[in-house]
């Protein structure tokens, strides 16, 4: 990316994804579920700490660096998996290499538009994630697949409860991208000229398929086929996570917790680390914010599990505030996806080191040589601010 690609927070990400973005895409970006109660509440939360700094004898040196579920990682931020399509034509692929070369794991959904293969072969830190969609034999070789890949963990996602209703309305996502769908689409297209040329360079219309839930040879089912077999799939039970984290047998992240009684079950169920997770504000609108519930969780299972946030992460200031109250690291999903509208793995290495700065800068500010350093001493944490 030019100089003049550069952004400087990611509200400018955003702004540049919304004037870029045909209106269906941008708005499944935003998502949100129902009145958006949880989504709004992701980001006010964080606006609500304060910091306490100090002046003087700081360090000169601050270390960003720290492990999670086993991987190195640069800066306590990874890329959270989304199932979202059609931003840009190398998709999830872009992103990867962005983790990649700024230092960190990349998320992959099971509902992206790049194979797992040539994810891990972009970036060999990458933790494939996957809904409880299916029999148990397909999950198992849906699981076996990304292993063989290269795949170095697995995410298992359970928050999700089927809401379907936006206050806003939902966006008209086309159950494939066939030129039927193009033409309903092209009054939209005409007006994000740039996103379609970007598209009609690679000689390919967005791809709306989910190569990964395909077994080799297979026609990839389409985003709304795979949505209608997820359905239609018995909801599972404890016993169920213990089970899938058996068959994984590596690092295994649980992602969605929002309760203590939950965080202590999955830490009997046997997983490496937890997601205090509300699915960014797009599954059961009304849940508050992941940061109002870290505390507690990390009070209860702290020193039993790593607990990673995501919900709401839009500057490095977030993320200290995360970890100074008991996260090792966090995922972003909407920053880096409006970086990759804007800029492709450019606008993500953007996002990334914008976030990079702005933790650095909170390390420095709140007297410390290391984000292991952090406590809820650094922060202003008005009454009443968990839950
Ligand atoms: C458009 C979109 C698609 C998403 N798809 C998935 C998905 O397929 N799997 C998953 O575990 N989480 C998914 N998420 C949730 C993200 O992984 C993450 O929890 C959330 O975006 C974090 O909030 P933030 O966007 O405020 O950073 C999605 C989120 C968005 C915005």
């Amino acid at each position: 990316m030019s100089r003049t690609g550069w952004f400087e927070t990611v509200a400018e990400a955003q702004r540049r994804a919304r004037k870029r973005l045909p209106k269906s895409v941008y708005s499944a970006l935003v998502a949100g579920s129902e009145q958006g109660l949880s989504i709004d509440d992701n980001v006010a939360a964080f606006g609500e700490l304060g910091f306490a700094p100090h002046v003087a004898n700081l360090s000169a040196k601050r270390d960003l660096s720290t492990t999670i579920m086993g991987q190195q990682i640069s800066l306590p931020v990874i890329i959270s998996p989304t199932g979202v399509q059609a931003v840009h034509p190398d998709g999830e692929v872009a992103v990867a290499r962005a983790a990649a070369a700024r230092g960190t794991v990349v998320g992959l959904s099971s509902f992206a538009s790049k194979p797992v293969e040539e994810v891990c072969a972009a970036n060999p830190q990458t933790f494939f994630q996957m809904y409880w969609v299916g029999t148990r034999e397909r999950m198992i070789e849906r699981m076996e697949r990304a292993r063989s890949a290269g795949a170095s963990g697995l995410i298992v996602t359970l928050d999700w409860s089927f809401s379907n209703g936006r206050d806003w309305g939902s966006p008209a996502i086309p159950e494939k991208m066939d030129l039927r769908a193009m033409a309903r689409f092209a009054p939209e297209g005409l007006m994000r000229p740039r996103w379609l040329l970007d598209f009609a360079k690679t000689g390919k219309v967005p791809d709306l398929t989910t190569p990964n839930l395909a077994r080799p040879g297979e026609t990839p089912p389409t985003f709304f086929g795979a949505y209608g077999e997820w359905m239609g799939t018995p909801l599972p039970t404890w016993e169920d996570v213990a089970w899938l984290r058996e068959q994984w047998g590596g690092p295994f992240m649980l992602k969605g917790i929002m309760r203590v009684d939950d965080a202590k079950r999955a830490v009997e169920a046997g997983v490496s680390a937890i997601s205090v997770s509300n699915h960014g504000g797009n599954n059961l609108d009304g849940t508050p914010a992941p940061i109002r519930v870290l505390p507690a969780i990390a009070a209860a299972v702290g020193d039993e599990v790593e607990i990673v946030l995501d919900g709401g992460i839009r500057r490095g200031s977030d993320v200290v505030k995360a970890v100074a109250l008991g996260a090792r690291a966090v995922m972003i999903g909407r920053a880096y996806l409006w970086g990759l509208a804007a800029g492709g793995q450019a606008g993500v290495e953007n996002v990334l080191d914008i976030l990079r700065g702005g933790i650095d800068s909170a390390i420095l500010g709140t007297g410390h040589s290391s984000i292991h350093d952090l406590t809820a001493d650094d922060l202003i944490i008005p009454p009443g601010f968990t839950r």
